[in-house]
């Protein structure tokens, strides 16, 4: 079995620091959720993680939305509804572990590595392009 769920790789970096940091954060996150399930920690356990995940990955999507509201970044609605949607998604399955609804699968790990991944390389690199396609360095 695999140690790591998400192996970062420069492939994943956009070239802002301030971004590719808060991305690798956010992917330790992902791995030290999927290092507990595969532990079959308690729900508890994994609970207390997904909220710090959560938590961070929203103060990551304001920074974006932050650059995207200064430099008037054209798909703007588009990127924050995705941020927005992941947020409420991962929200919910976070209160369904609480009340002991839903538990952990390797589904839940899939789609939190895929979300994340393929946002990284489409959305956010979309945002980048545009934006070093108009000499705004963020950083
Ligand atoms: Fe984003
Ligand atoms: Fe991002």
């Amino acid at each position: 079995m695999q140690k790591k769920l998400i192996n970062w790789t420069d492939k994943y970096s956009v070239g802002y620091d301030e971004i590719d940091n808060q991305h690798k954060k956010i992917v330790e996150m992902i791995n030290n959720l999927y290092a507990s399930f595969i532990q079959s920690k308690a729900d508890e356990v994994i609970e207390s993680i997904l909220t710090e995940m959560v938590k961070y990955t929203n103060y990551h999507f304001k920074t974006e939305e932050k650059y995207f509201d200064k430099y008037n970044y054209s798909d703007t609605k588009l990127h924050k509804e995705q941020h927005h949607g992941f947020v409420v998604k991962v929200t919910k399955f976070r209160d369904d572990l609480k009340n002991g609804s839903l538990t952990t699968t390797y589904d839940t790990m899939n789609f939190l590595r895929d979300w994340l991944l393929t946002h990284i390389q489409d959305s956010d690199k979309k945002y980048v392009t545009e934006f070093k396609n108009n000499n705004i360095n963020i950083v």
